[in-house]
């Protein structure tokens, strides 16, 4: 815990939770005024009947809808267009994201575009430096995998123009009402689970090992520590019967999200995005791949907070010299996705050693100030080491 006084928001949407929550969806539309709603969704969504129940939902309630289920991994900024352009030219007036973060997050600013007047690229990707214009239409999120979080977050994460993966941070990508429901995650593929899975542990990281934690985000990133260790490996492995490891990481994964509005970010997401983009391999593979060596760097800063993750990870850390037992947190996160199934190395995603610099370069430039604001600050050379370190 932290005796951290500096006033920090708590910006959590309605949100509901429960197994059957998606049931509600058709209900909820309404109150919100929808009469003409879009669902916004991928292929992978479609295929596994996932959209079926939003649909049964509207029509219980006898309300028009579409659907656009063009999405695509990251959220491309012309997919973001495309999806406004459906909105808009269809005379929507509500959007369902339904969908992994991708998904959630391009409904998110294609409802605000969609109420605009030029819908652009340009347009589009002005929001990330300078915000979105307006609230858009009424929007409803529901998570269709257990990591993103991104249902209750006010982050959109987008893939520029210049093809490099940003957020546009605002109020106005905060959904009217957030949907988190563990039987839409019943089915999902183990590898998916996996990757996703380790998105919401670094989530929880990124709250608990930021420069400016408060006790609210502590407490819940504890939580989800914990939840995310217990019930992670049984939802890998058997996840279509085990319901209830399935219900526990949806719940983790959503206040794993919590935490990093509230507390703030490390160095996790930065350094995983530099590796992604330029790898082409996905958000929970960079980003597992990057935790133990940026554990190692960060360690010594907050040793007691290490050594608390490995306890939470149920690691045996009595008795054990701080410094052995914080970095049993590190053992913890390489067993963990050791028995999900992970690559260990970046030659095992065939990233090249000649890539490396590139990592560094995007680093360097995009996420610069999580660079800076890192404790202990990160040279170019600690960064091409850390990265060289798991190739
Ligand atoms: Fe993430």
């Amino acid at each position: 815990m932290t005796a951290n006084i500096k006033p920090f928001w708590v910006r959590i949407p309605y949100t509901l939770i429960g197994t059957g929550a998606v049931d509600n969806v058709g209900a909820l539309a309404k109150e919100l005024g929808g009469k003409k709603i879009l669902i916004v969704t991928d292929q992978g969504v479609v295929q596994a009947g996932l959209v079926d129940k939003v649909k049964q939902s509207l029509e219980k309630e006898g309300i028009e809808f579409g659907i656009f289920d063009s999405c695509e991994p990251d959220a491309p900024v012309n997919v973001i267009k495309s999806c406004a352009q459906f909105a808009k030219e269809g005379g929507y007036d509500l959007v369902i994201g339904l969908g992994g973060g991708s998904v959630m997050d391009a409904a998110k600013l294609a409802s605000i575009a969609a109420t605009t007047e030029d819908i652009t690229l340009e347009s589009i990707s002005k929001y990330i430096v300078s915000g979105p214009p307006g609230p858009g239409l009424p929007k409803i999120l529901i998570a269709t995998t257990a990591g993103t979080g991104s249902e209750i977050s006010p982050i959109a994460v987008v893939v520029d123009v210049d093809g490099v993966k940003k957020a546009v941070r605002h109020e106005y990508c905060l959904t009217n009402i957030a949907i988190v429901d563990p039987l839409m995650t019943k089915y999902l593929p183990p590898a998916i689970t996996a990757q996703t899975g380790m998105d919401a542990l670094t989530h929880a990281f990124e709250g608990y090992l930021c420069p400016r934690p408060n006790i609210l985000a502590d407490t819940l990133a504890e939580m989800t520590i914990e939840l995310i260790s217990d019930n992670l490996r049984p939802a890998y492995h058997n996840g279509t019967e085990y319901l209830e490891a399935r219900y526990n990481m949806a719940i983790a994964s959503t206040y794993a999200m919590s935490t990093i509005p509230m507390a703030g970010v490390s160095l996790y997401h930065a350094m995983g995005h530099s590796l992604q983009i330029e790898a082409k391999t996905t958000h929970g593979i960079s980003l597992y791949l990057v935790m133990p060596p940026v554990m190692e760097f960060n360690l010594m800063a907050t040793p007691q907070r290490f050594a608390r993750i490995a306890e939470l990870m149920g690691e045996n850390i009595e008795g054990l010299p701080l410094r052995e037992a914080a970095l049993k947190s590190i053992y913890a996160v390489k067993q963990l996705g050791t028995d999900i199934g992970l690559p260990q190395r970046l030659r095992d995603i065939r990233v090249k050693k000649e890539q490396i610099p590139k990592f560094v370069d995007i680093l360097f430039t995009t996420y610069a100030t999580r660079v800076t604001t890192n404790t202990p600050p990160l040279s170019r050379e600690d960064a091409t080491r850390l990265y060289e370190s798991i190739w």
